[in-house]
């Protein structure tokens, strides 16, 4: 029997569906196809040589090739699929979070709900220095007359000192003048008429609130502001007494780095009076722009009670003596949370307020 070409097609059939199985990829079957069943293929080869046989044996023999060519084919599609199927398999776990690997940003709801203002919470801090050192906390009212707010503390109406507070009137008709208090110091005077009239002296109060002035808002003052004013009526008071208070002060609510001084002034209702100073708290006294290179910035006024406020409210300025002393509350929280522009206190930029919340 002449050799037949087909004689190795077991082996030959074999070699293609080895070849399949060790295709990889999508990407590699792709280019293995032509050779495998291809024109060039080895089964295209064949196909061509039994041209060359007997009519029988090319008969036979292409029922023999065809049935290869078949599963050789079928070989392909399933390897096709599968591979497919593979490669999809592997897309999705290249896309799966390892929850390990996830971090979740936690976000801070934007808003705290129901925490005091910086104004009121320095209002409450500075309470509880002065508290700490045996003083009590009083309020007086922000509408007052020009009594209390002029008059009681020595400063009578064509008084020139009038100038230094620039004035909201309350017009309610003649001959009451009303006024938005200016000050502090105006709750001194319903603190000793108060204790006069229940027979209570000693005083040793701090008095905070609100107060307004006609000043234009600037980088440092604001028409509506807070002060604390505080005020000692006892027996032998001196001013070395005053320039305790304010230093221990100081020192409590600054930190012992910043100190106080008193610098001679002038008040109406005070006599000697002082200007209160405290260590810049931006330079820590070395001197900058803030403080103008003094190393120094004013907090407030301070003084001797004058006797000329004891005999308005019937206190006998040969028993008692006293000091007082008022500053900005605003000015405290702008020097110890370094706010450039005090007008962020007031604006309510969310911003702003979270930061300090
Ligand atoms: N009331 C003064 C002011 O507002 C400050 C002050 C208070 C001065 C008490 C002396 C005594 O400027």
């Amino acid at each position: 029997m002449t050799p037949s070409p087909l004689d190795n097609l077991d082996a030959q059939k074999g070699e293609l569906l080895a070849r399949i199985a060790a295709l990889a990829t999508p990407e590699e079957l792709r280019e293995a196809e032509p050779g495998i069943i291809g024109r060039r293929s080895i089964l295209a080869t064949l196909q061509k040589s039994l041209g060359a046989l007997e009519p029988d044996q090319r008969r036979d023999g292409g029922a023999l090739l065809q049935g290869v060519r078949r599963e050789v084919e079928a070989a392909l599609e399933s390897r096709r699929a599968e591979l497919a199927g593979a490669a999809r398999i592997a897309a999705l776990e290249s896309d799966r979070l390892d929850l390990g690997d996830v971090v979740v940003a936690s976000v801070r709801p934007p808003v705290t709900f129901g925490h005091p203002g910086i104004i009121a919470a320095t209002q409450r801090e500075l309470e509880d220095v002065f508290v700490g050192m045996g003083f009590t906390v009083a309020e007086g009212p922000e509408v007052e007359s020009d009594w209390y707010n002029f008059e009681a503390l020595n400063i009578p109406p064509a008084h020139p000192a009038r100038g230094l507070w620039d004035s909201f009137y309350v017009d309610l008709g003649e001959p009451e003048t009303v006024v938005l208090r200016t000050h502090t110091s105006p709750t001194q005077i319903h603190l000793m008429e108060q204790a006069v009239r229940e027979d209570s002296l000693p005083i040793h109060s701090v008095m905070p609130g609100r107060c307004y002035r006609r000043d234009t808002p600037d980088a440092s003052h604001l028409a509506t502001f807070h002060q604390i004013e505080g005020l000692v009526v006892d027996r032998g008071i001196t001013f070395a007494d005053l320039a305790g208070v304010i230093e221990t002060f100081t020192r409590a609510y600054f930190g012992a780095d910043i100190s106080s001084r008193l610098r001679p002034g002038y008040f109406p209702f005070t006599e000697p009076s002082a200007e209160f100073e405290i260590t810049c708290t931006i330079c820590r006294g070395e001197g900058c722009r803030t403080c103008s290179q003094t190393g120094w910035l004013e907090l407030g006024g301070s003084g001797m009670v004058d006797p000329a406020v004891f005999a308005a409210v019937g206190i006998d300025a040969e028993e008692w003596s006293g000091f007082a002393f008022g500053f900005g509350i605003d000015r405290c929280a702008q020097m110890r949370h370094q706010i450039a522009d005090m007008r962020a206190l007031i604006e309510n930029d969310a911003r702003f307020l979270r930061q300090l919340s």
